[in-house]
């Protein structure tokens, strides 16, 4: 079946590319296994031997901080016979991570420094067997990881790619996001394939819709287009609007490096393939998603103010509510869709009104990922 759609429509993907587990696999090992990803906010590690675990791909890494105080990230697989090493989301271990099945037992970097009657088996090279090391760098307070063999470049991957929709670099350093501290954090299980949640962050054409809150606080999403329709681009808060906040209601001081112009502004920005951020004039909301299979993905919500603000206590709750429920309005919407994209109706995709033809660029981005790979074409 061929679509013929008029000129100012353009097709969006397929369903089965939402749907079909092949696809999922594919973007695993060419997206999320050959990208950096956003995996931990470092100040959740807030000594050595705090550890968190996350999904990257189909590996498990471990991001953990050594006794120097650096982070660490590893595959979260014994060398001995392969166990898991850490089965808990996040923990501490007092020195070494040990391996809970014959205690192979490894440092803060890796190395494995004892194993049980090793000394009866000279000829096992402990430095051979450290536990293998993930590239790792920081960036707006969190640790993103690489399990490349070769990293692509971090500057032009992901600091150029934030830093390009804004216009220029300083407009998201002022921010200051590593030196903010955490609010709230939530975390929502999505049923719906990663693509759909991207898709659906990058257009507001959906947001008259489903938004109220959001667009009684910026008056032009009503209108449809999306903070990321332009570059540089912010959304102006409402003219009687105190705050990005549920009901519009002051919020915070202004964070002490954000310039006059981005006052009173909404910027959005995605970091492909899994991370949003969103900068207001008194906070950082942060998105990082973890696909963990073709339709769920889960996705960690992190609300970042000054540290003034959560020391003392005060109440952050009227700040949060507003994207909180945005967040469950929009994964809400692409959980109705998901079931949809199984649809024959959908077998050769839907469309796209010009509101939203930048997500075009992103489906462009995604069949040249799946397509040209040194492992071969899809
Ligand atoms: Fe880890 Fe044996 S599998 S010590
Ligand atoms: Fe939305």
């Amino acid at each position: 079946m061929t679509t013929h759609l008029p000129a100012s429509l353009i097709a969006t993907l397929p369903g089965p590319y939402y749907t079909d587990p092949e696809v999922f696999r594919l973007e695993q090992e060419r997206i999320f296994e050959s990208m950096w990803i956003c995996a931990v906010r470092g100040a959740d590690l807030d000594g050595p031997g705090a550890f968190r675990t996350v999904q990257v791909g189909r590996e498990s890494v471990i991001v953990t901080r050594n006794r120097a105080g650096e982070l660490r990230a590893f595959l979260n697989v014994c060398r001995h016979r392969g166990a898991r090493l850490c089965t808990e989301e996040s923990g501490e271990v007092r020195r070494n991570l040990q391996c809970p099945y014959h205690a192979w037992t490894y440092d803060l970097d890796g190395k494995l420094i004892a194993a049980p009657n090793l000394v009866k088996m000279p000829d096992v090279d402990r430095t051979a067997y450290g536990l293998v090391t993930v590239a790792l760098r920081e960036w707006l307070g969190y640790a993103w990881v690489c399990l490349a063999d070769e990293p692509p470049s971090f500057e032009e991957t992901v600091i150029g790619a934030a830093v390009e929709r804004l216009g220029d670099a300083a407009s998201i350093e002022r921010y200051r996001t590593q030196d903010l501290a955490l609010g709230r954090r939530i975390t929502y299980d999505v049923k719906a394939n990663w693509k759909l949640i991207v898709e659906n962050f990058m257009e507001c054409y959906h947001c008259a819709t489903i938004h109220p809150e959001l667009t009684e606080v910026l008056p032009e999403f009503a209108d449809g287009y999306a903070a990321q329709y332009y570059v540089g681009h912010g959304a102006e808060f409402g003219s009687g609007i105190k705050g990005f906040t549920v009901d519009g209601s002051a919020g915070f001081d202004r964070l002490p490096e954000v310039a006059d112009e981005q006052d009173r502004r909404y910027y959005a920005i995605t970091v492909k393939p899994t991370v949003f951020v969103n900068l207001v004039p008194d906070h950082v909301i942060l998105h990082r998603m973890f696909p963990l299979a073709e339709d769920r993905t889960v996705v960690e919500c992190d609300w970042l103010y000054a540290p003034g603000v959560v020391e003392s206590g005060t109440d952050v709750s009227r700040s949060v509510e507003l994207f909180h429920r945005v967040n469950v309005q929009d994964f809400e919407a692409c959980e109705r869709t998901q079931p949809a994209m199984a649809s024959r109706v959908y077998r050769s995709g839907g469309v796209l009104v010009p509101t939203e033809h930048h997500i075009e660029l992103f489906h462009t981005w995604l069949l040249d990922r799946l397509r040209d790979h040194p492992s071969g074409p899809a």
